[in-house]
C-alpha cells in the first residue's frame, strides 16, 4: 500500500550509507509502487553538486537494480542541496523548499557523523522544520559513550520530541529478527522451554568478510564494541531474552527490551579479561585474495582499536540466571554469516548405548544472513538396518526456498516505518542509554588493562582466545561448515 506523501531529506547524502543502502532501499520501494509521485527525496551534503550531479552519482549505484527507464522516473523525484551544518548559507532556501509542501510528512535522516547531529537539529529547529509531521532519524552510533549520547539526545530533544525521534538500528529491520518475534510469540512450542531450566546457552555471531577499508577514519574511533555490539548485537540479545510483551505497541516491546539491558551483568576492570576477547586483523587471505592488515590500512601501527570481539554476557534475572550469552563479531572473518543459536540442555538421561553415537544438543538456529532461515537441530535414528545409530539433523526452513521471494533489505522496511510514524523497531532514548551504561565499563576495562587486542590473520575466526573463551565452559561455537 502507498504511504502518505512524504519528503525525505538525507543528511550525508553522498555518503556510503546513503548511496549503498538508503537510496537502493527507496528505489526498491518505488519499484513496488510505494512511493507517492509527489514525494521528494533530497540529498544534502557539503559538496557543491546540483540535482543532475547527484542523480548521476546515484545512477551508478542504482543502475544494476532495474531498467534505465524506471530509474529515470525515480531519479526525477530525487534532488540535492549543498549545505553546511555549521554555516547559515542556503538554509533559508532549503527551509522554503521543504515548506512548499506543508501537508507532507517530513523525514530528516541524519546519516552523518554524530558530531553533526546537534548542529543539524539546531538548524532544523531555527527554521521551524520540526513543526507539523516532522520526524528525525538518527543513525548509530549515537555518541561514543553515555555522556556523549546524553548530550546528543538532549540537544535533539530540544528540537524534536521523543515521538518524532527515530533511532535506527537496521538489524531490527532484518526479516529474521522480526521473525524471531513471531517464532517466539506465535508458536506455543518454544516459550515453555525458553528459560534457564531448558536452555543451556545462546550464541550470537555477526561475522563479516570485509575489512574496514576506506571507513578506517570512522572505525578507528569506534571499534567493534561501539560499531556492532553496543547496538546491533545487544538488540538481538534483547529480542531473544525479553519477556513476552503484552502487544506489539512500540512501548510494550521497548519496555521489555529495556528491562533486559538493565539486567545485563556488569563487565568491568575486575572481570573484563576473563569475559571478553579483543582482536585486530593482520594481513591474510580473505575470499581467495591477499589482503592487508588493519594497521596497514589505517597507516598506524599503534592503534588499539578492536576489529573483533568475543564476549560472554549474562542476564541477571530469573529467566536467564546462569545462561551465558556468547557474542562474537568481527571484520575479515572467513565467511559472512549472522546467526543466533539457542542451544538447549541435553536430555536428563540417555537410554542409548555408547556405540549408538553421542547425543547432541538440540539447537535452534536463526540465520539472519545470508540464506535467511530457521533450522532446528534434532537427534534422529539413522535410517536403515545396522543397529540404532543416532544422527543430528536439521529441520530446515530456508525463507527463499519456502517463499521464493527475495528478502527486502532492512532499510526498506524501516524507512517506511518512519514515514508511517511507527517506532516499534526503533530504539527509545532509554534503551540507547542502558546499552551505553553496559558498554562503558567494558571499554574502560580495556583502556585500563595492560593487554592489547590480539592479532589474528585475516580470513580466520579471530584470535584463538575467542575459541578458548567458550571451550573453557565446555561448549563450542556453532559451526555448520
Ligand atoms: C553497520 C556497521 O552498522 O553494520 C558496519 O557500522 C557493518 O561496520 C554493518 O559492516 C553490517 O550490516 P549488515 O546489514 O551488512 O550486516
Amino acid at each position: 500500500p502507498l504511504v502518505e506523501p512524504f519528503d525525505l531529506v538525507i543528511f550525508g547524502g553522498t555518503g556510503d550509507l546513503a548511496v549503498r543502502k538508503l537510496l537502493p532501499a527507496l528505489f526498491h520501494r518505488f519499484l513496488d509502487g510505494q512511493i507517492p509521485a509527489s514525494s521528494r527525496i533530497i540529498g544534502i551534503a557539503r559538496e557543491a553538486l546540483d540535482d543532475d550531479g547527484y542523480r548521476a552519482l546515484l545512477r551508478q549505484a542504482l543502475v544494476g537494480i532495474c531498467d534505465a527507464a524506471k530509474l529515470d522516473v525515480f531519479l526525477q523525484q530525487v534532488g540535492y542541496r549543498s549545505l553546511d551544518a555549521r554555516k547559515d548559507d542556503g538554509w533559508a532556501d532549503f527551509a522554503a523548499l521543504i515548506k512548499s509542501q506543508p501537508e507532507h510528512v517530513r523525514v530528516f535522516y541524519l546519516s552523518t557523523s554524530p558530531d553533526l547531529f546537534v548542529d543539524i537539529c539546531g538548524r532544523l529547529g531555527e527554521h521551524g522544520l520540526n513543526q507539523g509531521k516532522s520526524r528525525v532519524v538518527l543513525e548509530k552510533p549515537i555518541g561514543r559513550d553515555l555522556d556523549s549520547a546524553n548530550r546528543i539526545n538532549d540537544a535533539v530533544g530540544r528540537v524534536f520530541n521523543e515521538s518524532q525521534t527515530f533511532r535506527i538500528d537496521h538489524y531490527l529491520g532484518k526479516e529474521t529478527v522480526q521473525n524471531l518475534l513471531v517464532l517466539r510469540f506465535g508458536n506455543a512450542l518454544f516459550e515453555p522451554l525458553w528459560n534457564a531450566g531448558h536452555i543451556d546457552h545462546v550464541q550470537i555471531t555477526v561475522a563479516e568478510t570485509v575489512g574496514v577499508g576506506h571507513r578506517a577514519g570512522y572505525y578507528d574511533h569506534a571499534g567493534a564494541l561501539r560499531d556492532m555490539v553496543q547496538n546491533h548485537m545487544l538488540q538481538l540479545l534483547c529480542m531473544v531474552a525479553m519477556e513476552p510483551p503484552s502487544s506489539l505497541e512500540p512501548d510494550a516491546v521497548r519496555d521489555e527490551k529495556l528491562k533486559v539491558l538493565n539486567s545485563l551483568k556488569v563487565i568491568d576492570d575486575s572481570n573484563v579479561n576473563q569475559l571478553t576477547v579483543r582482536g585486530q586483523y593482520r594481513a591474510g587471505v580473505a575470499e581467495g585474495a591477499s589482503v592487508p592488515g588493519y594497521p596497514d590500512e589505517l597507516g598506524d601501527t599503534k592503534s588499539n582499536t578492536e576489529t573483533f570481539v568475543a564476549l560472554k554476557a549474562e542476564i541477571g534475572n530469573w529467566r536467564w540466571a546462569g545462561v551465558p550469552f556468547y557474542l562474537r563479531t568481527g571484520k575479515r572473518l572467513p565467511s559472512r554469516v549472522s546467526e543466533i543459536v539457542v542451544a538447549f540442555k541435553p536430555v536428563p538421561h540417555s537410554i542409548f548405548s555408547a556405540d549408538s553415537g553421542t547425543l547432541a544438543q538440540n539447537r535452534l538456529v536463526l540465520r539472519l544472513q545470508p540464506d535467511e532461515g530457521v533450522k532446528l537441530w534434532l537427534t534422529i535414528k539413522h535410517p536403515g538396518p545396522g543397529g540404532l545409530r543416532l544422527r543430528n539433523v536439521p529441520l530446515d526452513m530456508s525463507f527463499a526456498e519456502a517463499f521464493g521471494v527475495q528478502q527486502p533489505d532492512a532499510y526498506e522496511r524501516l524507512l517506511l516505518d518512519v514515514v508511517r510514524g511507527n517506532p516499534t523497531l526503533f530504539m527509545r532514548r532509554d534503551e540507547v542509554e542502558a546499552a551505553w551504561r553496559w558498554a562503558g565499563p567494558v571499554l574502560a576495562g580495556w583502556a585500563n588493562s595492560s593487554e592489547s587486542p590480539r592479532p589474528y590473520a585475516a580470513g580466520t575466526w579471530g584470535p584463538s582466545a575467542a575459541v578458548a573463551l567458550i571451550e573453557r565452559d565446555g561448549r563450542t561455537w556453532h559451526d555448520e561448515s
